[in-house]
């Protein structure tokens, strides 16, 4: 099956099928989106906010594992709202709540 729309991620023209995820458009190509929640096999929860990525025209940052592409998308996966994402994630994990060593 052919892809049947172009839309641009970080600026390249990348194809992909009405209506496929973001992410899964971005990992075909090979364009690193970081996630914790998405897994291709399981069904999508957008919990975890770590896929965020910037939408021309949309503004907030959107998961890409839950937005669907339409044609002419413009997508920036190195945006503000996934640098504070992965920040907050950094700090949870470099210095977890103080008792969780004694579970
Ligand atoms: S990977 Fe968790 S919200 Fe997208």
């Amino acid at each position: 099956m052919m892809a049947d729309i172009e839309i641009e991620i970080d600026g390249k023209v990348v194809h992909g099928y009405s209506g496929e995820s973001l992410i899964s458009i971005a990992d075909r190509e090979g364009i690193d989106i970081p996630r914790f929640c998405y897994h291709k096999k399981l069904s999508v929860a957008a919990n975890c906010r770590m896929c965020l990525v910037d939408i021309e025209g949309n503004p907030t940052p959107q998961p890409a594992c839950s937005t669907l592409s339409s044609a002419g998308m413009k997508v920036h996966t190195n945006n503000e709202g996934q640098n504070c994402t992965k920040g907050c994630y950094g700090v949870f994990v470099n210095q977890p709540p103080t008792g969780l060593s004694n579970l």
